[in-house]
């Protein structure tokens, strides 16, 4: 069917079906006008065939009583039975003379319109004669000639079309406009949802809609109002990660401002008040001069570790140059040092490491760090496990075995029923392990402690979709 390029549903529905309509209309006229026609002809047939036989019984009536045949043919006598508007019947001889010729009169119809008078003619052949034989022992002595006036059946199918036109420039318009105020009826919903995702579009995610009568429409409803909902929560999550985020930085500041006040304060003012005292010292030829400068080196050297420490933390090593494994055992060594001895850090890794994407070693070094400072900041444990583990899994829908990366912060702190509330941390372990594609747990582990297990496919993190820049 044809295609409208941008209009209304509706005007183009009702347009179809008006068409289609029309097109059933102008079938039922043809089958019609055939009918008719047939009818006609079978008519005719029979009046040819009344004809014959009335003259052969008029002929051999003449032969018989062996008078002149003056009284034959005698058409009038037939066509008082059978005579209608427009039909003709002759008897013709045997030397081809019309011997008498009875037509009935015109039907008074008005005339066909040019085009319909062609078009009928030029399918139903309205003007041929139908001969029947008038037969006298077997020899043939003339023939009856019946036939209807072109124009009077051309009048009279047109009669009948046009009543089938006139219903139809009637039915069509008002079957159109039942179409059209139906369809406009069923379809207004899609007025509210346009509605509701406009608001959407312009950030109203509380926009719901209503209940529809239709099924296929309740179906979007359904899959609009879910998909508002996910929308709002994903956009609340956002809102409170990034207000986490800038609490977390403010968090960050006012502990290193705390920090260069309380250890570089406070060492700055003891090495000044040691150097004083060693100026002091050394200007009365005392001999504390030695031990002071030795207790300045001392509180220096602390400096420098808490200032390396402080770097650690702010700028993580670049794993790029390092590679992840020295990187994580940077890490570990990194907090046995700041522990001294009140907590032990150990390391594990298993498989090959080297050719991990380097997003992926980032984004796993990133989640070890955070793994094991909560482990340190919040388990109050003794020992604590980093195991990493790079190995082949058998997968079911390709031959070829892939890899997955397993990776395990255990701890041994006391067993603690309080439920976990997600921070940043968690939360941004979270997001990292997902944007892999990977699945992350955190739960106690079987003697008392917790246990951070993250599983990664490494294929998948291949085609990293991680935009989580470590
Ligand atoms: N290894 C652990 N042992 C005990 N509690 C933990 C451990 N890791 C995390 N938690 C709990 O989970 C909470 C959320 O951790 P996190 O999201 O990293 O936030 P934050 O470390 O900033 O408190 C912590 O406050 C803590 O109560
Ligand atoms: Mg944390």
């Amino acid at each position: 069917m044809w295609t409208f390029p941008k209009s209304d549903l509706k005007y183009r529905l009702t347009l179809r079906v008006v068409a289609v309509s029309a097109v059933c209309f102008a079938a039922i006229s043809a089958y019609f006008l055939f009918d008719a026609d047939r009818s006609m002809r079978a008519r005719i047939d029979t009046v040819a065939e009344i004809t014959a036989r009335t003259l052969q019984l008029q002929h051999g009536k003449t032969q018989w009583i062996s008078q002149p045949r003056t009284d034959f043919p005698d058409l009038q006598d037939i066509a008082g039975s059978v005579m209608m508007p427009g039909l003709c019947m002759a008897y013709r001889d045997s030397s081809g003379d019309i011997l008498q010729r009875v037509c009935g009169g015109p039907p008074g119809d008005e005339a066909a319109p040019y085009l319909f008078a062609v078009l009928y003619r030029n399918l139903f052949d309205p003007g041929r004669e139908v001969l029947r034989p008038v037969q006298f022992r077997g020899a043939q002595v003339g023939e009856a000639v019946v036939s209807v006036d072109p124009a009077t059946l051309t009048s009279q199918a047109w009669r009948g079309a046009g009543r089938a036109m006139i219903v139809l420039a009637i039915a069509l318009p008002l079957l159109g406009g039942l179409v059209y105020a139906a369809l406009a009826r069923a379809l207004r919903p899609t007025r509210l949802i346009r509605a509701g995702l406009e608001r959407i579009v312009a950030d109203d995610l509380s926009a719901r809609l209503p209940r529809f009568d239709l099924a296929e429409l309740s179906a979007i409803r359904d899959v609009f109002n879910h998909l508002a909902e996910s929308l709002g929560m994903a956009l609340a999550e956002r809102n409170e990660l990034t207000r986490r985020l800038i609490a977390l930085q403010d968090d960050e500041r006012r502990h290193l401002a705390r920090e260069l006040h309380d250890e570089f304060g406070q060492s700055l003012a003891a090495i000044r008040a040691l150097a004083a005292s060693a100026r002091q010292g050394a200007a009365q030829g005392g001999s504390d001069v030695l031990a002071e400068c030795d207790g300045i080196a001392r509180m220096a050297g602390d400096m420098m570790e808490t200032l390396r420490g402080a770097l650690f933390r702010l700028r993580p090593p670049d794993i790029d140059e390092l590679g992840l494994v020295a990187s994580l055992e940077g890490l570990v060594a990194g907090w046995n040092g700041r522990s001294r001895g009140q907590s032990r850090f150990d390391i594990k890794l298993s498989g090959t490491f080297e050719d991990l994407p380097a997003e992926l070693a980032a984004n796993l070094y990133r989640i070890a760090q955070e793994a094991i400072t909560n482990a340190a900041k919040h388990a109050g444990a003794s020992r604590i496990n980093l195991d990493v583990a790079v190995r082949e899994v058998e997968t079911v829908h390709s031959d070829c075995p892939s890899r997955e990366i397993e990776l395990m912060v255990e701890d041994d702190g006391p067993q603690n029923d309080r439920p976990i509330k997600s921070g940043m941390g968690l939360l941004g372990m979270r997001e990292r392990v997902a944007a892999l594609g990977g699945a992350l747990t955190f739960e106690t582990g079987p003697g008392g402690g917790s246990v951070l297990r993250v599983v990664i496919p490494a294929e998948d993190a291949h085609g990293l979709k991680a935009e989580v820049a470590a």
